[in-house]
């Protein structure tokens, strides 16, 4: 086979007893998961490992077979690292592949290892291990990125820029403030992993098919082994649930969303319209046709993984939707839904780092566009509810009025005399102009969590206090 995985020929030897022929070549191939469950080996392994010793412990199966097993399953870890490893699609799945490999490798002892166990606890055993292994691996990644944003924030605490409602200019903000709303996000989606990690911090195995074991196994021992809290309460539910794939995939799709909207971000700032970021050569691309194009591809492609992620979390929602109690063929489809979510979160997590630490912040041009657009005019409305004690209607009016002016002789707010601003509300004084610079317009949001320099400066303290 073009995956290295073999065909079958003849019956399961692991579950052939009842069965007089092999499968269907059809039926083999819808049902076997060793293309993508072999993934899951070294977990399959450790649980397997803490498995037979405490087999062992409980008197279950004897210390001589327990060392063979344990031995064999090593030999079998160093193959499959290695890739000597021969899988085989007759075996389906990497549960029957390793058992068949240790009854090769040590003979009969090989058999002693599923007592008090199904491959429905196995596998619930193995992806957990696995999932808990990627969120561990998700929050590292997700702190990078929030040191990133916070050093460019540290950085840019005074710069100034647009801040947009509805993409159009609306008042003034610090680039330094911008990148502190991405902190809020993504460490808002790390919180949520660690919701995930501390929700499926409970060890499935020995809950068995579905209704636990006659044997005395002990699962707390295996849970502590395996590093888990405790073991699951309910061994119907725990070989039914798949909640913790679903966390994973929802978490994953609301970090991917707000990676989405920070390469739309990143897209937009980096047009020479815009012009407010360069973007470092190590994450754009040329143009094979016009010399003069950089583009954004990296920002376009962590935009389009979004879809791929959301696209899992639909799909595995909809395979367990209606799925009866316990274990149904089904949740066997969950598994590339989360790998697939994985790599990709994982790659647009790293790419995003990059771009952030690496990109070009183009101050001047931020500059230039923060005081376009009439942007300071929200403060004049203040200024006139502060000083001359308009009500905030009155005073939005009479700043749409001197809006309009400023528009029909094509000027700013701050190139108006005093007296056209007379003209307009005799109570205006030349104080208003304290007021409608960029830099004082900023200055003044000192309300807690505002965009005034001092305020993001305390933010960034917070943060890098919990990062
Ligand atoms: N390959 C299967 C899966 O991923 C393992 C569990 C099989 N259990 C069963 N009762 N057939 O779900």
């Amino acid at each position: 086979m073009a995956d290295g995985i073999k065909d079958a020929t003849s019956s399961n030897q692991m579950w052939g007893g009842r069965f007089a022929s092999g499968p269907d070549a059809i039926m083999e191939e819808i049902n076997a998961s060793i293309g993508f469950d072999k993934k899951l080996y070294a977990q399959d392994i450790r649980g397997s490992i803490a498995h037979a010793t405490m087999l062992a412990e409980k008197g279950i199966i004897s210390h001589e077979d327990k060392d063979k097993i344990v031995a064999g399953l090593n030999t079998i870890l160093s193959e499959i690292k290695s890739g000597e490893f021969e899988f085989s699609r007759k075996l389906e799945d990497i549960h029957m592949n390793i058992e068949a490999r240790l009854a090769t490798l040590i003979g009969p002892a090989a058999g002693r290892l599923h007592t008090a166990r199904s491959r429905n606890d196995q596998v619930a055993l193995d992806f957990r291990l696995w999932v808990k292994e990627e969120l561990v691996k998700c929050e590292k990644m997700l702190t990078d990125l929030v040191g990133a944003f916070l050093d460019r924030a540290e950085e840019h605490a005074e710069t100034v820029m647009p801040g947009f409602t509805h993409l159009q200019a609306a008042q003034p903000v610090t680039f330094g403030h911008h990148c502190m709303a991405y902190v809020e996000m993504f460490g808002r989606d790390r919180a949520r992993v660690r919701h995930a990690i501390d929700h499926l911090d409970e060890s499935p195995i020995g809950a068995a098919a579905l209704a636990g074991t006659p044997y005395p196994i002990d699962r707390h021992m295996t849970a502590k082994a395996l590093g888990f809290r405790e073991p699951t309460r309910n061994s119907i539910d725990t070989v039914s649930d798949r909640d913790f794939a679903l966390e994973f995939l929802s978490v994953a799709a609301i970090c991917a969303v707000h990676l989405s909207r920070l390469a739309e971000e990143i897209v937009i700032w980096s047009t020479p319209q815009f012009g407010f970021v360069r973007l470092s050569d190590a994450f754009s691309t040329g143009s094979s046709i016009m010399p003069q194009k950089k583009n954004p591809d990296a920002a376009e492609l962590v935009r389009a993984k979004t879809g791929r992620i959301n696209g899992s979390l639909v799909a595995l929602l909809t395979i367990m939707k209606g799925l009866p109690l316990a274990y149904s063929k089904d949740m066997q489809e969950d598994k590339e839904q989360v790998f697939d979510a994985a790599e990709n979160l994982e790659l647009a997590i790293a790419a995003m780092t990059g771009m952030i630490r690496d990109m070009e912040i183009r101050v001047d041009r931020m500059r230039a566009a923060a005081g376009a657009g009439f942007s300071t005019a929200t403060d004049l409305a203040d200024w006139l509810v502060r000083e001359v004690g308009l009500p905030f209607r009155e005073a939005h009016h009479v700043t749409g009025r001197v809006v309009a002016l400023a528009e029909s002789k094509s000027c700013g707010l701050a190139d108006l005399s005093l007296e056209e601003l007379q003209a307009i509300d005799p109570n205006i004084t030349d104080k208003v102009f304290d007021v409608l610079s960029v830099d004082a317009s900023v200055a003044s949001r000192q309300s807690f969590g505002g965009t005034a320099p001092a305020e993001v400066k305390k933010q960034i303290a917070w943060w890098r206090a919990r990062n």
